[in-house]
């Protein structure tokens, strides 16, 4: 079927249904979980594909991930301040680095990592005082910051997670902002066009616009890109992750983490000249620090808000918790986290971290039956998948039971999309699920925490779908400590 015959989400002005996602994104992406598995509508100049069903997401995301690249213009943003890391890196490039870190997500690694969460959540939970009111999204901020540091980098960051936290927070809001604006529309539009016009250029005029290419690599055209308070995140964020690589350099031997693969590959490849450069270290290693802390520290400050709410379902999660012995778990053994890996996944359906997988077309492809054509935005949000009703009924409901192993072998491939899916999904996914649950396990041993059940808190609308001013609560020492 031609494109044109999909059903149609109205689209006003010229950037189209960009400028409804940039108004009130996660209305309209609750909205399309009512909707038709795929809808068309408009973005600036360009077709663009809303996938709201778990079958077009798995074509896209598993079967035909090769007919897609991630959105330039999020691309853009991102490459601004993270540089040219893995979550960004397409082709080849994007190949030999996630082969390269691979291993160190692998379970034999995952399990020597438990040690150190349990360790990071003690370390918070040492501060904390009896009947002390804290926000717990940045306490889990600080301690999956820490988590990160000591097991990929070996680095400790606890004290700096107020002054990493505050220069990370300035450039994902910088980012998020900018998102869907006017300019980045208009930036990717002139990309694309100093692409298509290079190769039939005269050859006079290929030099030059193989440098105004390079030059557009940089967001000169957006507002604030420049601004002494973002390139002074960016240079806080660099200075902490350069002074990581250093420490690293002068002692190798001692630690097998990925900045010591990353250093190793880059001296192996300087042997066949093909160089990963200082600079490729750099961004692959800010990239991991960040996408390795801020979306489960979100997570993390949901589950236990929507524990809270729930005082029946937090007993449960206690009495788990409560099964361990001492410090609680230093080692991973799922079927004793059982439950609250239950809790961990209900609340990354309903809160799930990256509400949207902005992708683009590189090439003709067949999905749902239509014909897309390149260079067609296609947006699959797992914000929407994860509302449908026929696949989760009473979608607004918390439930961890969801996750049953008979009721969540029942639903459909790619209705759950978190981490995303195919090739491209997230890396630290196993990670993830296990850092979550032991850290709620050791937290909950020693700490009963309250939250105001009558105080509802909304997701913000930020780069990740963090608690609207935090999460408030009161944490009382318990009697197993
Ligand atoms: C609850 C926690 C997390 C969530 C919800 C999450 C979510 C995601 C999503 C949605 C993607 C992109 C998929 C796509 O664009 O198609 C992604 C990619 C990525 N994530 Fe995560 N993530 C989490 C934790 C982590 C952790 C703990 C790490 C590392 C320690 C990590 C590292 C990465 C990296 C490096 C990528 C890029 C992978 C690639 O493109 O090859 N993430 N994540």
């Amino acid at each position: 079927m031609r494109y044109e015959e999909m059903p149609q989400l109205p689209a006003r002005g010229w950037a189209g249904n960009i400028a409804d996602l940039v108004e009130d994104r996660l209305g309209l992406l609750r909205k399309l979980s009512l909707r038709e598995e795929l809808l068309r509508g408009r973005g600036l100049y360009l077709p663009l594909v809303f996938v709201n069903g778990p079958r077009a997401a798995h074509e896209v995301l598993v079967e035909k991930p090769r007919a897609f690249e991630k959105s330039p213009g999020l691309r853009l943003l991102l490459h601004y301040f993270a540089g040219q890391g893995l979550f960004t890196s397409e082709g080849d490039l994007w190949k030999r680095q996630r082969r390269l870190m691979a291993p160190l997500f692998n379970p034999g690694a995952l399990q020597q990592y438990a040690a150190s969460m349990n360790r990071c959540a003690l370390r918070a939970a040492g501060r904390w005082q009896d009947g002390q009111h804290l926000d717990l999204a940045h306490e889990m901020t600080r301690i999956t910051m820490a988590v990160v540091g000591e097991t990929l980098f070996g680095a400790d960051t606890f004290e700096e997670a107020d002054d990493l936290g505050e220069a990370l927070t300035t450039a994902l809001q910088w980012t998020n902002d900018r998102l869907g604006s006017r300019r980045l529309l208009l930036h990717v539009l002139l990309q694309d066009v100093a692409r298509a016009v290079e190769p039939r250029a005269p050859a006079p005029l290929r030099g030059p616009l193989h440098r105004l290419q390079e030059r557009l690599n940089e967001p000169f055209l957006l507002e604030g890109a420049r601004s002494p308070t973002l390139q002074g995140a960016i240079a806080r964020l660099d200075a902490r992750v350069q002074e990581m690589i250093d420490e690293r350099r002068r002692d190798r031997e001692a630690h097998r983490d990925l900045l010591t693969r990353l250093l190793d590959a880059r001296d192996e490849e300087d042997a066949e000249d093909q160089g990963m450069s200082d600079r490729q270290v750099r961004d692959e290693a800010l990239t991991l620090f960040i996408a390795g802390h801020e979306t489960t520290a979100t997570a993390l400050a949901w589950s236990f808000y929507l524990l809270a709410r729930h005082p029946d379902l937090l007993a449960r999660a206690q009495q788990e918790a409560d099964a361990f012995e001492g410090d609680g778990p230093s080692r991973y053994e799922p079927e004793r986290l059982a439950f609250l890996t239950r809790v961990f996944k209900e609340s990354l359906r309903l809160y799930p971290p990256v509400v949207l997988l902005p992708k683009r077309t590189l090439q003709e492809v067949e999905i749902g039956g239509y014909t897309l054509s390149p260079r067609t935005l296609v947006f699959i949000s797992p914000y929407t998948l994860h509302y449908r009703p026929e696949i989760f009924p009473d979608p607004d409901r918390f439930d961890p039971d969801r996750w049953l192993p008979e009721q969540e072998a029942r639903r459909p491939r790619s209705s759950f999309l978190p981490f995303g899916a195919g090739p491209r999904v997230c890396i630290g996914n196993h990670f993830a699920m296990m850092e979550g649950p032991l850290l709620m396990a050791t937290l909950l041993r020693k700490f009963r925490i309250q939250i105001d059940p009558r105080r509802e808190i909304l997701p913000d609308d930020f780069a990740t779908l963090r608690p609207a001013g935090g999460v408030p609560a009161v944490v009382t020492l318990r009697a197993t400590s």
